[in-house]
This record gives structure tokens, C-alpha cells and sequence, in this order.
């Protein structure tokens, strides 16, 4: 028994019937140590950050399987991290030197509710315990103070020769908006150089701390901005919000293009506005078509995070400056937040942990 291998470990963790981890995670770095000593098995695996809740019942499960395949295993001390692993990139850990993993989420268009998917991940992901920021480089609508319900300023401090923005903080995430440095009612005349100068300033200015997750709220569309924006930011990946109707999904397109030809991989499509569920007879009602989402994230070969549905909870959230996950648990819309961000959490792990994974997507050029 003493020459148990990590890889006979794993592949009883991999046989465990449970939602913790997405098994297609677990390598042989999930296992980070073990010790036999006698019927004693000491284990201790990392998985990366998880919207559930890692419970007895759950490690109970472990051990069992454990004990089950390693006959002479009677005792199983497990332990989880949960751990986020760094992107490994020179430019992002010059800009942004605490900040583990960067991620913009864009669409093809405005409206197909971009922001709102940013401000209920942020805040989805700090719930499950991971520490996150958020960047609102939407220069043509900020939107994530009005969300989050922030009013006020930033503040400013000199250290040293260098001038420091400390980022706001409410529902446990750390934002910084581009709303905040322009007037309200004054029309965005920005052109893309003044544009990607105020994100860079948002990455080297402010105070961020170490986070797990940074997320920007890229401005939509695919133009020259977006695109220097995008070149501005040294990304882990992306995200592509979309609603399931064609007219969306053919910018949701041009979006995945744009990032492919930066290469920054795209994480996956989150399909917005998927359904509604009529709150009097909970009948099901598909309003802007089936399937767009999924149809297109196997179309692309790209992961497909998760649909979101219709709700007038959400778009009241968002006005009020509470953000639905926060505000509504156990709802429908909660549960679908939380597998998006569990979904987007296994997809940075992929990538963070095997690199040469970064999948090379084929697209047509005369679309
Ligand atoms: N799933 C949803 N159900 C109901 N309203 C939504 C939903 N998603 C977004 N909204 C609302 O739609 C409007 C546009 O969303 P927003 O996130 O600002 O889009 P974008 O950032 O893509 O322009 C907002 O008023 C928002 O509250
Ligand atoms: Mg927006």
C-alpha cells in the first residue's frame, strides 16, 4: 500500500459521483499531498474556488470511495483548498502584479444584458469565497456604479511620487468605473488611444490588492475601442453574453473573432434573457427563440457557461443598485449565476493549468 500513486488517487476522486468538481479538473495537481501510515490515509486536494459548499456529507462521500478501493484504508483525514491558480503572463503581472486572473465580458451588442451578467458573477464568485474586482471599461454606458449601487467617488492618496486610486467596495467586490472620471449627461467622444489610456490607469492606479478574479466590462461591439481595449488588458479570457435570437448571435460572432485574432481565449457563452417563467401559471415561455446559445458555443467549439432567464427581479436589481444574487436567493436566477461562475471558475483552471489548451478556433474569414 505504501507505493500508492497519486494517479490511483486520482482516479478514485474521478469516480466519485458529486458536482464539487468538474472531474475533467482533476489532474494529479489537484493532489497535493498524502501520507499513509498504517490504516491512516492523510490526503489534502485543491480544487479551484466552487460555488458549493464543501460539506461534510461531501467529504464524507470522498472518504467512503476512498476507503471502498484502498482496502486496507480505514481512516481518511481529507483536506480541500479551495485555491484559484494565476494566469502566468509577464504583462499582467507587471500591470496588475496581485491580481491572479483577468476577465473581460463582452457581447457583440448593448443591451443583451453584459453588465448584469458582470455585476452577478463579481459578486457570485466573492460569495463562493474568491476575492474579486471589477472594472466598468464600458465607456459608451457605465452602468456597474448605478448596479452596485454606488455613489460616491473614489478616493485618491499620494504614495510617494505615485498617486493612488482606492477602489470602492460594496456586496464584498472592489469597482473602479469609468463613469466615475465622466460627466454624466457628457456624450462619449473618446476616441480608442484616450480610451485604453484610462483602463491602463485603472490597472496601474488603483489599488487593487490580490484578487483572485479581475473583471472588466468591455464596452459592446467589435470596433476599433473594443478592439484596443482589448489589446490593452492582458486577458486570461473572455466571456460572450448573448440572448438566444439570431441578430444577437451573429454579433456574439464577431465578438468570439475579435478575441481570437488578439488571442485571448475565449471561456465560454453565457446566454442571456434564455426564458421567461410566467410567475402565475410557472409556464415556460421561450421568447427569443431555443437553444441560440448552445447551438452557438457548439458551433464555435467553445464552452457554453450557462443560460440566464428573464426575470423583472433582475432588471429592478439592477436599478435599485442590488444585485439579484445578492438580493433573491435560492431563485431561479441565483442558481443559474452560480453555475455560470462555477462554470467560468473550472474554465480559468483549465487554462491556468494546461496552457497548450488554449484551443485554436477556426473561423471563416468572409463572414
Ligand atoms: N435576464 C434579465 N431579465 C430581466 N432584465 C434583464 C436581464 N438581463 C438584463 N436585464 C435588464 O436589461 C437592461 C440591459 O441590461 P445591461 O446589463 O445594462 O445590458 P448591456 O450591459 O449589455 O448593455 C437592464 O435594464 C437590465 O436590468
Ligand atoms: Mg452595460
Amino acid at each position: 500500500m505504501s507505493d500508492l500513486t497519486k494517479s490511483e488517487i486520482l482516479n478514485i476522486l474521478k469516480k466519485v459521483e458529486d458536482s464539487i468538481f468538474n472531474k475533467n479538473l482533476l489532474t494529479l495537481n489537484s493532489i497535493k499531498d498524502f501520507k499513509i501510515n498504517n490504516e491512516i490515509l492523510d490526503l489534502t486536494i485543491s480544487i479551484p474556488v466552487s460555488s458549493n459548499q464543501i460539506n461534510d456529507n461531501i467529504k464524507n462521500k470522498i472518504s467512503d470511495a476512498l476507503k471502498k478501493d484502498l482496502k486496507s484504508i480505514e481512516i481518511v483525514n481529507l483536506q480541500i483548498q479551495e485555491k484559484v491558480t494565476a494566469h502566468n503572463d509577464q504583462e499582467k503581472d507587471t500591470l496588475l502584479p496581485g491580481v491572479k486572473n483577468t476577465i473581460a465580458v463582452a457581447s457583440g451588442k448593448g443591451g443583451v444584458g453584459k453588465s448584469t451578467v458582470a455585476v452577478n458573477l463579481a459578486v457570485a464568485l466573492a460569495k463562493a469565497g474568491a476575492s474579486v474586482g471589477l472594472i466598468d471599461a464600458d465607456i459608451y454606458g457605465p452602468s456597474i456604479p448605478l448596479m452596485l449601487g454606488i455613489k460616491e467617488k473614489p478616493k485618491v492618496y499620494q504614495d510617494k511620487s505615485t498617486m493612488k486610486i482606492i477602489p470602492l467596495e460594496n456586496y464584498g467586490i472592489k469597482v473602479i468605473s469609468i463613469g466615475l472620471l465622466i460627466d454624466d449627461n457628457a456624450p462619449v467622444i473618446w476616441r480608442g488611444p484616450m480610451a485604453s489610456g484610462a483602463i491602463k490607469q485603472f490597472m496601474t492606479d488603483v489599488e487593487w490588492g490580490e484578487l483572485d478574479y479581475l473583471i472588466f466590462d468591455m464596452p459592446p461591439g467589435t470596433g476599433d475601442i473594443q478592439l484596443t481595449l482589448v489589446q490593452t488588458v492582458p486577458l486570461t479570457g473572455a466571456i460572450i453574453v448573448t440572448t438566444p435570437q439570431e441578430v444577437s448571435l451573429i454579433d456574439a460572432r464577431k465578438a468570439l473573432k475579435m478575441f481570437t485574432r488578439v488571442n485571448v481565449p475565449v471561456l465560454g457563452v453565457v446566454e442571456n434573457m434564455s426564458y421567461f417563467i410566467a410567475p402565475d401559471t410557472g409556464k415556460k415561455y421561450d421568447i427569443f427563440g431555443i437553444g441560440g446559445g448552445k447551438n452557438l458555443s457548439k458551433e464555435l467549439k467553445i464552452s457554453f457557461l450557462g443560460g440566464i432567464p428573464i426575470d423583472p427581479r433582475i432588471r429592478i436589481g439592477g436599478d435599485k443598485g442590488i444585485p439579484i444574487v445578492y438580493d433573491i436567493p435560492d431563485s431561479e436566477y441565483e442558481k443559474a449565476i452560480l453555475e455560470i461562475s462555477k462554470n467560468l471558475a473550472n474554465e480559468v483552471e483549465i487554462r491556468n493549468t494546461n496552457p497548450e489548451s488554449k484551443v485554436e478556433i477556426l473561423l471563416d474569414d468572409d463572414e
